[in-house]
């Protein structure tokens, strides 16, 4: 039996007097998209924020192919192949599509013993990126604030997948985007899980996952409360157990 890509085990964390995640455990299949849904203030983001790197746990761990990972910052998990695309997609609205792309992880190139940054092959890598991913943005060389809502979240997509992730964390992938641009996403995602690429997508939208998911993971107030896999539930299931934090499920409609 080969191990899961990623498992996060027993994962708690407190804000103050707010249990954000209490006791949380997951895990993910290689080339699998999980869809992570639950009502505002479940704990969804800090759980994958706690994926990422970007806020540590008080309790629990993460394993990655079955080995325990110790990285404390963005940027070791990006090494691990775990990039997150978050809710405001976290981009700089004055650098170029380009510069964001290669943002923390810049080209260079010697000119008369000077290093100096590598801006063609960077714009050039970009292009190729946003050609072979199916996106589209008017040029690489424009400012992002220049771009429309689907525009960025297309950048932020490409700089989260460009660079060999292993999963890739979408908070709110869908959220403000027109039904062009969602449809988008939605090819996207799979052609990454296509590429065995992971994918968990934090989502509102049930029809989301249910239309390019493979699993839902349920969480109310910091737990986990319900798993279901995609062809095996419907959409009133799913959002009952959202409502009201119970799986109908277990032993008669008590909580596990
Ligand atoms: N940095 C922080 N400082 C203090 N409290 C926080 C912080 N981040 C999250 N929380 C709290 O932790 C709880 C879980 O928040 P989280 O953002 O994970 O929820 P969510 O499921 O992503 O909700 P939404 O659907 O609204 O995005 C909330 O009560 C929130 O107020
Ligand atoms: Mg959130």
């Amino acid at each position: 039996m080969t191990a899961p890509l990623v498992e996060m085990r027993h994962i708690s964390k407190s804000f103050g007097a707010v249990t954000a995640l209490n006791d949380v455990s997951i895990a993910l299949d290689p080339g699998s998209v999980l869809g992570l849904v639950g009502d505002n203030a479940a704990g969804k983001s800090t759980l994958m924020k706690v994926l990422a790197g970007a806020i540590l746990p008080d309790r629990g761990e993460i394993l990655i192919d079955g080995a325990r990972a110790s990285y404390t910052h963005p940027i070791g998990a990006r090494d691990a192949g775990i990039e997150m695309i978050y809710q405001d997609f976290a981009l700089v609205p004055d650098l170029t599509v380009a510069q964001n792309i290669f943002l923390g992880r810049e080209l260079t190139r010697k000119v008369a013993g000077l290093t100096v940054l590598d801006r063609q092959t960077m714009n050039a890598r970009s292009e190729a990126l946003f050609g072979a991913l199916g996106l589209r943005v008017p040029s690489v060389r424009l400012p992002v604030l220049s771009l429309s809502g689907g525009q960025q979240q297309a950048v932020a997509i490409a700089r989260a997948t460009g660079f060999d992730a292993r999963l890739v964390i979408m908070d709110e992938p869908t959220a403000n985007l027109g039904a062009p641009a969602i449809e988008k996403v939605r090819e996207t995602i799979t052609q990454l899980k296509s590429n065995g690429v992971s994918v968990i997508i934090i989502s509102h939208r049930l029809e989301d996952i249910f239309a390019i998911g493979d699993h839902f993971v349920v969480m109310k107030q910091g737990r986990v409360v319900g798993r279901r896999h995609v062809g095996d539930t419907e959409n009133a299931e799913i959002v009952e157990m959202i409502v009201t934090g119970r799986d109908p499920r277990l032993s008669g409609g008590e909580a596990a």
